[in-house]
């Protein structure tokens, strides 16, 4: 290979890797955010569900909330304006961080799988999620971590 080839096959392979990184982190951010510990609940916005589509508001699936306080993210789900279940994202069976995908969480040690409930639907893994009460306070969700 030339020289001029050479780098005109590294340029395209740099901006295809700086172009995916960019995708996966608009991927990765759009559903992951740090809430705020008040007292012993974690909090979020309600609006952080939200998403706009011109005029229109759609409300995303789930979110994923870190702190740097807790050992695991809680996975929130959102089933309706008042319906939401807060889920440890650590798995019951040896302890490993679960993935989300969709409706599922997955241990990515064994290969557990839990639904948005936290319920377990595939071992090894033989008990549900840890999940944690979950209220609506002036358009915030205040997640109680009081047994953490
Ligand atoms: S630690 Fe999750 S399946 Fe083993």
């Amino acid at each position: 290979m030339d020289r001029k080839k050479f780098i005109k096959t590294c340029g395209m392979a740099c901006a295809g890797g700086g172009a995916l990184a960019v995708l996966l982190q608009g991927c990765s951010t759009s559903k992951t955010l740090t809430g705020t510990i008040n007292d012993s609940d974690l909090v979020v916005s309600l609006t952080d569900f939200e998403t706009k589509a011109g005029n229109e508001t759609h409300y995303k699936k789930y979110i994923i909330v870190n702190n740097g306080k807790l050992k695991f993210p809680i996975c929130v789900y959102r089933f309706d304006a008042l319906t939401y279940s807060a889920l440890w994202l650590r798995c019951t069976h040896q302890g490993a961080e679960l993935q989300v995908f969709g409706d599922k969480l997955q241990c990515p040690a064994h290969g557990s799988e839990f639904d948005s409930k936290g319920k377990n639907t595939s071992g090894p893994a033989d008990k549900s999620l840890r999940s944690f009460p979950v209220r609506i306070d002036n358009n915030q969700l205040k997640i109680s971590l009081k047994a953490v």
